[in-house]
């Protein structure tokens, strides 16, 4: 009996929403390119063309604003909860437990009416994850400003201000890590659909897979890679350490289905370098391009090349953000891809997703009286 561990080329189901061509290195969302819609599209764009399947027009887009920011206020049972957490939790583990929370009102799985609910959960989106780093900072919780679009708005609520490099870089990510097909965080959202559970749990589940360094995680590793290196003089000495003879991963490269450049680490590199940089950031990203270099020269030949985590914490650094917000700004904006093949696939193709193991234990065994075992 074959297993495919790691469901390596298993298909679990059909799509519209999101294309990649792993070889050519090109991802399009409802085949409009990715660097395309970075460059033009504000988020709620591309929310409303994954969701509803076509670019809105003007005044579809003000409504599907209109109908985000009616829930930027999330309820206070929300707020409660998450200024009850222990400041020191991470903060991935804080966006469980706020949507988990969100799961027990009286919303019930309906799909007719899911698609409907998705620029609420939006909007609740934007109140927790900037709550979450209110918290964190020791701030009080406050709900985001209406006034404000987005990225914006969750700036704000971060920052208490905004600028248009940083409004747009912001923007850029979101739009850079709506989906992806069904990595390990969708596949778990879509096996919790599967069943029928709600969607809030659909999200809790999906952040769970999201967390580690496999996944999500991997941004916040490959940043971590780069103060451990130190120096653009100690990449050579480190990469042939710990990469060459250490075998570690290299994290931030690699990936299931490229076989080339990731093209929105390509993005997020150029977005390096048009922010604002300290001395020490630009130190990061000097020493991030050596390693690069490195990285391809001895791994290319496998079709290992970076990835879009390989850059995003630096993007993400220069924005404002420390560390632990990384894969939380990554979950951030794929709750909309969750939330998109989550109702894609209950729509279209419900059935429960329950896969076989094959069975290597022992053969059936005599039970053995507690009193008779040595
Ligand atoms: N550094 C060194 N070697 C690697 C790396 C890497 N980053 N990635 C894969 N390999 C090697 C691996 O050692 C193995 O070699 P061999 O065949 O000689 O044993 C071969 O490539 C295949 O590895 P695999 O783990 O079976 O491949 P996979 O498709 O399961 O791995 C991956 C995908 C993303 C888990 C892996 O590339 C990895 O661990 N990368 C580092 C973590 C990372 O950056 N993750 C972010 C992924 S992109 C964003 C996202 O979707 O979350």
């Amino acid at each position: 009996m074959a297993v495919s561990l790691g469901l390596e080329d298993v298909f679990i189901k059909y799509t519209g929403l999101t294309y990649i061509d792993g070889n050519a290195g090109v991802l399009r969302y409802r085949g409009y390119d990715v660097n395309d819609l970075v460059q033009n599209s504000p988020f709620e764009e591309v929310c409303y063309l994954m969701i509803n399947g076509e670019l809105p027009n003007g005044q579809q887009l003000e409504e599907f604003k209109k109908s985000i920011k009616e829930h930027y206020k999330l309820p206070d049972h929300v707020t409660e909860l998450i200024s009850d957490l222990p400041r020191e939790a991470d903060t991935l583990t804080m966006m469980e437990t706020a949507f988990a929370s969100l799961s027990s009102g009286d919303y019930q799985w309906n799909k007719e009416n899911d698609r409907k609910q998705v620029p609420k959960i939006l909007g609740e989106n934007l109140g927790i994850i900037s709550n979450i780093y209110r918290h964190k900072m020791g701030m009080a919780l406050q709900n985001p400003d209406t006034k404000y679009d987005y990225a914006e708005a969750f700036l704000r609520n971060c920052f208490g201000k905004a600028d248009d490099k940083k409004i747009s870089a912001m923007n850029a990510a979101l739009v850079i890590y709506v989906d992806h097909e069904v990595p390990a965080s969708t596949t778990a959202a879509l096996v919790a659909s599967s069943t029928l559970s709600d969607m809030y749990s659909c999200i809790t589940a999906a952040t769970a897979a999201l967390k580690g360094p496999l996944h999500g995680g991997a941004a916040e590793a490959a940043y971590k890679q780069l103060l451990d290196i130190g120096s653009v003089d100690n990449v050579d000495n480190w990469f042939k350490t710990n990469i060459v003879d250490g075998k570690r991963r290299l994290m931030g490269f690699g990936h299931r289905v490229y076989r080339t450049y990731d093209p929105r680490m390509k993005i997020f590199k150029k977005l390096a370098t048009t922010l604002d940089q300290t001395a020490e950031q630009k130190r990061l990203f000097e020493i991030a391009v050596k390693l690069e270099e490195l990285g391809v020269k001895e791994f290319g030949a496998k079709g290992i090349y970076p990835n879009t985590d390989y850059y995003s914490g630096i993007v993400f650094n220069e924005i404002g953000f420390p560390i632990y917000m990384f894969t939380t700004l990554f979950g951030f904006s794929r709750v909309l891809g969750w939330l998109a093949h989550v109702t894609e696939y209950v729509e279209e193709e419900e059935r429960l997703i329950r896969p076989r193991a094959v069975y290597t234990g022992p053969d059936r065994r005599d039970f053995v009286k507690m009193k008779e075992r040595n």
